[in-house]
């Protein structure tokens, strides 16, 4: 069954490129990640702008902690800082913020402010920001089917309710930039019928009319789900 051009309800983002935007500039690391926190909160009005039902944007993975002490307090810094500056903001414009991903490994101050920013929107009915904190895919499918075969059935639909995405629509569109072609456990199990978009350009220069661009191209495609 083919399925007619349609607009996208989901959109995750890979933010990659930060540290090479950095490092063309001779500019520390932290700096990229700095001006990648601008593109999100760009990515993130837009997103609601648009009418886009859900933005899942992947902020830390399981593999992060591997990078050096100052980058990550650099990185935990950056969204402690957009938390207090920038949520009021986007909460008042009735955006829901969402966490995938076990944020309760991270330090109690910022797990403190994740969840009063999730409390304050939890009733918003807009654009819903996920962010993919402290989040590996395989790991979160393999909770999932903890969940489900205790349950009493281990099947696709059993597993899918039981994923921290379960509540979001189906995952329309994937978009990773800065030239690296590869999911680095995101989303694997969402992904499976969700359209693929890679970029050359690095997260800190991805803007609006970049969104579009990729919207554009999904509306342009044909899915078929496997059918004809
Ligand atoms: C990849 O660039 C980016 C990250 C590992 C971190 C992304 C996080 C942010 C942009 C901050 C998120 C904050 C909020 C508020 C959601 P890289 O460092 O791997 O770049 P490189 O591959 O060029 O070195």
């Amino acid at each position: 069954m083919s399925v007619p051009t349609h607009k996208a309800r989901h959109v995750a983002i890979i933010m990659d490129g930060n540290g090479r935007w950095a490092k063309k500039r001779h500019l520390p690391r932290a700096m990229g990640h700095k001006k990648g926190v601008d593109a999100v909160r760009r990515l993130v009005k837009a997103a609601r702008e648009m009418g886009l039902e859900a933005l899942t944007l992947y902020a830390f993975s399981t593999e992060n902690w591997s990078r050096p002490e100052d980058e990550i307090s650099a990185l935990m810094g950056l969204m402690k800082a957009f938390i207090l500056a920038d949520l009021d903001e986007f909460a008042k414009a009735g955006v829901r913020l969402k966490i995938i991903g076990d944020y309760n490994k991270f330090s109690a101050d910022v797990v403190e402010l994740i969840e009063g920013a999730l409390a304050r929107t939890a009733a918003n009915t807009g654009t819903t920001l996920v962010v993919a904190l402290n989040y590996g895919s395989q790991d979160e499918i393999a909770r999932a089917a903890t969940k489900a075969a205790a349950k009493g059935a281990i099947t696709p639909e059993a597993i899918a309710a039981e994923l921290d995405t379960a509540d979001l629509p189906p995952l329309d569109l994937l978009i990773r930039t800065s030239g690296e072609v590869r999911l680095s456990n995101f989303l694997l199990w969402q992904a499976a019928y969700a359209e693929m978009y890679f970029t050359e350009v690095l997260w800190p220069d991805f803007t609006p009319a970049h969104l579009e661009e990729a919207l554009a191209e999904f509306a342009a495609r044909e899915r078929r789900y496997g059918g004809r």
